[in-house]
């Protein structure tokens, strides 16, 4: 009796697993020599390069300096260093062999052209969403118009058995959003214009999504918030910490100019996007994704929200003048801060309000700590404008006493551990954005 338990049990593992091959594994489509490859118009190559732009193909796909879309870009992720692939035409080591069809599985469900499994990330998840005429625009844009380059892809520093192409394979089946773009007929056509890009091509979801332990996203909280890359990516929901709520022309001032001056910059992870990625999208598409989020935040309202009083107590608090020789961090502020970062009785652009700002407000004093320890370059946030690094002028103490003043003025609690943390964000390996 025993012995037949075991027996149907062990068979339908085997049954199981069985199956779980056949799904897991994946033929190599057939090399394709460059004559074979279709020639395509030039409006579709355009719109191609449209598309490999808004989806910061090359900002992952290049290292810092190094030459465009020839892969190496080393991504740091708790379970290992990771590489990014060669995807120039060049035929031994690039995709220069790749027909569209094996650029479409590739691009759809994570799947290379010989057949094996790709890590999550690359964000497949999201491409998966687009039309197939979209991605076969970006494949004619690289095939055609991206210099070959002969760069043979590091080895991803993924540790056994993390490093199995079935393990990769059983991560797709319990995780992995593989549905097509679904639109959501209840609301209009640039709302959803706005989610096909920002699921798809844009993928907003791959920083601004919550990951489970596994690195799976969680879709129950789509754009809560999450920690990437030494940064929060922070909440663009309802849910946002933020005391003034985002509007659909917030996220159009913010995304299309790099700052809104209710919210704050975008420095670190969110620079490129912004500079290199939408910045590529034509004025319908950005107004389609502002409206979007704005509607996700639940303030999709056009009147000015009832800003004036949490404003006017924000630039009150920023003028409140503390007892210098008592607070180190108002006079550390004061000195070090306040010449830039005055605001008389309204909002200056370029000149954000601390006590307003996201950084301020976030639980997590993550991105104020980076932006003071190495400021905001010309080429993130507003272009052309910079914020100094204070890294080799203040100590971590200093810094502690700054954010924990800061907090305070903002009518927050203060961070715990603030210090400590400063210290542990001033040692950490920085990754160039
Ligand atoms: C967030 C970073 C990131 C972005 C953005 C990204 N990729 Fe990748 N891509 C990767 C990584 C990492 C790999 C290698 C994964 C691995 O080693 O398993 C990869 C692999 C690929 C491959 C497979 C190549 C091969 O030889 O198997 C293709 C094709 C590809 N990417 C195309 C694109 C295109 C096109 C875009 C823009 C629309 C893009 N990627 C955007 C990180 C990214
Ligand atoms: C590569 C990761 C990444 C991607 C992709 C990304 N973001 Fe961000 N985003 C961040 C980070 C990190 C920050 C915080 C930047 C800072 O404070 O300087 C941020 C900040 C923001 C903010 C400001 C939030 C606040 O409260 O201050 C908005 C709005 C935003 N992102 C929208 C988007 C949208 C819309 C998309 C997709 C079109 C997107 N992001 C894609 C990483 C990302
Ligand atoms: C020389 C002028 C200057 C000084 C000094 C300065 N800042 Fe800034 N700061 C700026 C500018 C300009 C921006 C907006 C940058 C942009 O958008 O390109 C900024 C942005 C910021 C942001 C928003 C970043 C984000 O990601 O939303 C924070 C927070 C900040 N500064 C904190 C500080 C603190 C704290 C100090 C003092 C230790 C300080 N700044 C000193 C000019 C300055």
């Amino acid at each position: 009796m025993l012995k037949r338990i075991v027996y149907s049990v062990s068979g339908a593992a085997i049954v199981g697993l069985g199956l779980f091959i056949i799904y897991a594994w994946q033929p190599a489509i057939d090399p394709v020599t460059s004559s074979t490859i279709n020639s395509y118009s030039p409006e579709v190559i355009a719109q191609g390069k449209t598309l490999a732009a808004a989806g910061y193909c090359s900002t992952c796909h290049t290292p810092p300096g190094g030459i465009a879309y020839a892969g190496n870009y080393e991504m740091h992720t708790e379970f290992g260093t990771i590489y990014s692939s060669n995807i120039t035409p060049d035929v031994e080591t690039g995709i220069g062999n790749w027909s569209e069809e094996a650029f479409m599985r590739a691009m759809r469900t994570g799947v290379s052209r010989d057949g094996h499994h790709l890590l999550p990330a690359f964000p497949y998840e999201h491409f998966n969403k687009m039309t197939d005429d979209d991605i076969t625009a970006i494949y004619a844009y690289i095939m055609t118009s991206v210099p070959a380059i002969n760069q043979v892809k590091k080895d991803n520093g993924i540790p056994f058995p993390l490093n199995i192409s079935m393990l990769q394979a059983g991560w797709k089946l319990l995780f992995a959003d593989t549905d097509s773009f679904q639109p959501n007929s209840a609301k209009s056509a640039e709302w959803n214009r706005g989610a096909y890009l920002a699921e798809g091509i844009a993928h907003c979801g791959a920083c601004h999504t919550p990951r489970n332990a596994l690195g799976g996203e969680q879709y129950s909280k789509m754009y809560q918030g999450a920690p990437i890359d030494g940064w929060i990516a922070p909440s663009l929901t309802s849910t946002s910490t933020s005391p003034i709520p985002w509007r659909s022309q917030d996220f159009y001032e913010y995304l299309t100019t790099g700052n809104s001056p209710y919210h704050g910059s975008a420095a670190g992870p969110m620079a490129p996007v912004m500079h290199k990625g939408l910045s590529a999208l034509p004025d319908s598409d950005m107004q389609a994704i502002s409206g979007y989020f704005g509607d996700l935040a639940r303030t999709n309202d056009t009147d000015e929200p009832d800003t004036n009083t949490t404003l006017q107590a924000a630039i009150a608090a920023q003028h409140t003048q503390p007892n210098h020789q008592v607070d180190e961090g108002a006079r550390l502020y004061a000195t070090a801060c306040q010449a830039c970062h005055y605001s008389s009785d309204q909002l200056v652009k370029g000149r954000p309000l601390l006590t307003i700002g996201s950084a301020t407000h976030l639980d997590d004093p993550t991105n104020l700590i980076n932006v003071i320890l190495d400021g905001v370059r010309a080429d993130q946030g507003i272009s052309g404008i910079v914020m100094p690094g204070f890294r080799g002028a203040l100590s971590d103490e200093d810094i502690s006493a700054i954010a924990a003043y800061l907090r305070q003025s903002a009518g927050e609690n203060t961070w715990p551990k603030l210090q400590q943390k400063v210290g542990e964000i001033r040692n950490q390996p920085r990754f160039e954005h």
